[in-house]
């Protein structure tokens, strides 16, 4: 009977440490002495961190794009035309190679007529391609001159291995208890810990502040309540987790609010954070119609980007590999390209506001301009109490009145282009601006513009 109970109690023991890691780790100095800033790392897991974490080679860029563009060829490639063919071609061999090396090119593609864009794949794919554009041309302050491709979140894989949907609510019947919110249930995505599940529908979409406590004595502006707090921890798992680091990365922990004596990585999440809340904001959440159901979760949305989605367990996605410098056309965003075509800044395509600008003397959208309202149009969409306010303005150059009236035409057609996109006509209200003139001298593109906020 004694032999059997220290059976069950081995048993016992081994299944509970089966979770813990075996000892010697390694420590490393993060901050002064004395601060106890050190990170515990341990050298058999990170041997297979580091296998699965290595860059794929790059193949030689094709070199002078002298000769035929794509556009000259080709019939339907509004976002790379510019590009010479042999470039072309080889970057359709790179991201076959990141996304769907298996499938092949009729992963997007339907093979007898390469043009049309009749899988989802491909729909998804154009926006994939402005979406890593837009990570290393404008999120320079986390991605630095490293960059990424489309490699760093899939690796090979038509569906990124780290993505997270929002999770469905696990109700505890009529008692008083109502929604556990996965507490005391380990849950992967809060590091194993019985934090509240799913901290990123509330930090990672949408522009919550994240904190656990208040900056002023009375409750103004934001409260930092318990769920906050639970969350804001969850998060904080989560990013330690999926960078494969201690808290201690980022924080001196005698303090974790302030900032003094944080190093500077903790800056870089802070734009991290920002960073993938964009991409799910105005990427990913706007393409969930593109997708089959098949491909949402459980309560119907699009599979979203977390840290660990680029990350994957490791300080720098792929040890900082600079995959992206040898794809020229992956660090250019379509807007700057745009600029360049027509002398027109490229239009401010964001959820919650849109700028347009407009030629000299003109009142209608073009080129890339007519492309800017698409984010705020899902906006108003998906927010059917929204109201969009539109302000026209002119340049300085040219007589008064009628600048004033052009400044009108324009808002009106921009008016006209949201009702004509479904949006009630009550919900679309003309704003005149408080001041007219952009406060710049001459013909200044910058001037030439509609601005709308949804409000
Ligand atoms: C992950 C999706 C994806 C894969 C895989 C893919 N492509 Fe494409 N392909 C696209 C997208 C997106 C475009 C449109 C680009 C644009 O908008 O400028 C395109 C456009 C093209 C076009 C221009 C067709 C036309 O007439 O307009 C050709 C040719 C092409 N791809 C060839 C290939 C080849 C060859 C492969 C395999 C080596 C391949 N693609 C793999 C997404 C893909
Ligand atoms: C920041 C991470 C990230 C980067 C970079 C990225 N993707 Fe994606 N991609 C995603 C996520 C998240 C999804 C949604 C997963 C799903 O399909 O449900 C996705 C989905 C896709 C799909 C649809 C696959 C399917 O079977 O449903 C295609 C095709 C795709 N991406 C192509 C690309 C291409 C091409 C690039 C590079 C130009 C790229 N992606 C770069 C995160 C990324
Ligand atoms: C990769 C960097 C990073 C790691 C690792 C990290 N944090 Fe944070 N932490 C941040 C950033 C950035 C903020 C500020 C977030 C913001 O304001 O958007 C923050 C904020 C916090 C706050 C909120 C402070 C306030 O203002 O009220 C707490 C608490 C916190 N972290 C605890 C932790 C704990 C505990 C861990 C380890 C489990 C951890 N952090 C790991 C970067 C990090
Ligand atoms: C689109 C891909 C992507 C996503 C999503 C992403 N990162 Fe990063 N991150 C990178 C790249 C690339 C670098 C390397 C930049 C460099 O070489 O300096 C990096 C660097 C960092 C660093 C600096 C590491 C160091 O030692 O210098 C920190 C900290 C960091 N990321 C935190 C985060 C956090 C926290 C999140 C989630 C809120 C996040 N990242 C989401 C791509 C990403």
């Amino acid at each position: 009977m004694r032999a059997w109970t220290a059976c069950i109690a081995l048993l016992a023991a081994a299944t509970l440490l089966a979770g813990c890691e075996r000892p010697p780790v390694d420590t490393v100095q993060r901050g002064y002495r004395g601060t106890g800033m050190e990170l515990v790392y341990n050298p058999r897991t990170e041997i297979r961190v580091a296998e699965a974490n290595q860059a794929p080679p790059v193949t030689e860029p094709a070199g002078s794009d002298a000769g035929p563009k794509a556009r000259d060829i080709y019939k339907n490639v509004p976002l790379l035309g510019h590009l010479g063919v042999a470039e072309f071609t080889r970057y359709m061999a790179a991201i076959t190679e990141w996304v769907a090396p298996e499938q092949g090119c009729n992963y997007c593609h339907d093979p007898a007529n390469m043009g049309e864009d009749s899988k989802y794949t491909k729909v998804v794919a154009r926006r994939m391609i402005e979406m890593t554009q837009h990570v290393n041309a404008d999120w320079k302050p986390h991605v630095a001159a490293t960059g990424v491709t489309c490699y760093t979140c899939h690796r090979g894989k038509a569906v990124p291995l780290q993505v997270w949907f929002k999770a469905p609510p696990q109700n505890n019947g009529a008692n008083f208890i109502g929604d556990r919110a996965g507490q005391n249930s380990p849950m992967q995505m809060v590091g194993l810990s019985s934090l509240t599940y799913d901290p990123y529908s509330l930090y990672l979409l949408g522009d919550n502040p994240i904190g656990v406590g208040a900056t002023t004595a009375l409750p103004t502006g934001h409260v930092a309540s318990i769920l906050h707090t639970e969350q804001t921890y969850g998060l904080m798992m989560h990013m330690s987790d999926g960078l494969g680091v201690n808290c201690t990365y980022c924080h001196n922990t005698r303090n974790f609010k302030t900032w003094e004596g944080s190093p500077p990585q903790r800056t870089t999440a802070w734009h991290g954070i920002r960073m993938a809340r964009d991409l799910n904001n105005n990427y990913l959440e706007p393409l969930t119609k593109s997708f089959p159901a098949s491909r949402l979760g459980p309560l119907g949305d699009v599979a979203k980007v977390n840290c660990a989605t680029c990350h994957q367990g490791v300080y720098k996605p792929l040890y900082g590999a600079p995959m992206a410098k040898a794809y020229p056309e992956l660090l250019v965003s379509a807007s700057a390209q745009a600029k360049v075509a027509d002398g027109l800044p490229p239009p401010t395509a964001e959820a919650l506001r849109s700028v347009l600008y407009f030629g000299v003397g003109s009142s209608t959208l073009e080129g890339e301009q007519a492309k800017g309202l698409t984010l705020l149009i899902a906006t108003l969409v998906s927010r059917p109490s929204a109201k969009a306010a539109i302000s026209g303005y002119h340049s300085a150059s040219g007589e008064l009145s009628a600048n004033q009236q052009l400044a009108k035409d324009r808002a009106v057609k921009v008016r006209d282009s949201l009702v004509a996109a479904g949006v009630a006509p009550n919900r679309v209200l003309l704003d005149k601006p408080l001041q007219a003139e952009a406060n710049l001298s001459g013909e200044d593109p910058a001037a030439r513009r509609v601005e709308v906020t949804v409000k």
